[in-house]
């Protein structure tokens, strides 16, 4: 099950994704917004984080105008690893190294031809499960203090 939510920056493109997970029968809840009238991006952005941390849904996506509100949105929540991409390689990459389990795109930024090959590259890439980066998603969790920091890393 995938989450989905947008403002009304990413209104127009989420229906584009809509229509691409209904062609590949892919199960979705939409959390928002339902028009392009003004709307605040967080109100979707923690829906969607709240649906992917709890495990209701297994994967996220969220647009607004340029991806970088709901993005920030969605990372304060413990276990979101929500990803802006903009290109196939990052949405390759952060699956494949990051495990991102949110897509964050911007709906003034990218096309919706090159959101729909992110998208399906962000959903059809698995998580490589090397080592080093289990080692390093786990370290994102870990409560940093900025004493701690190891100044040659
Ligand atoms: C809305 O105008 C815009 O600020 C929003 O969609 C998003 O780009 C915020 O980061």
């Amino acid at each position: 099950m995938i989450a989905l939510g947008c403002d009304h920056g990413g209104y127009e493109l989420k229906q584009e994704i809509i229509k691409y997970l209904e062609e590949h029968n892919l199960e979705y809840k939409d959390f928002g917004c339902d028009s392009m009238d003004s709307t605040d991006y967080p109100i979707y952005a923690k829906r969607v984080a709240i649906a992917v941390q709890s495990g209701d849904c297994e994967k996220g996506i969220l647009v607004c105008g340029t991806g970088i509100g709901i993005s920030i949105t969605a990372n304060k929540f413990k276990g979101i690893r929500a990803a802006l991409c903009s290109d196939c390689f990052s949405a390759e990459a952060t699956r494949l190294h990051n495990n991102a389990n949110i897509l964050a795109m911007g709906g003034r930024v990218v096309g919706p031809g090159l959101a729909i090959k992110i998208v399906d590259t962000f959903l059809n890439t698995p998580f490589s499960e090397d080592e080093r980066h289990i080692r390093r998603i786990k370290m994102i969790e870990e409560d940093t203090d900025i004493a701690d920091v190891n100044p040659e890393i």
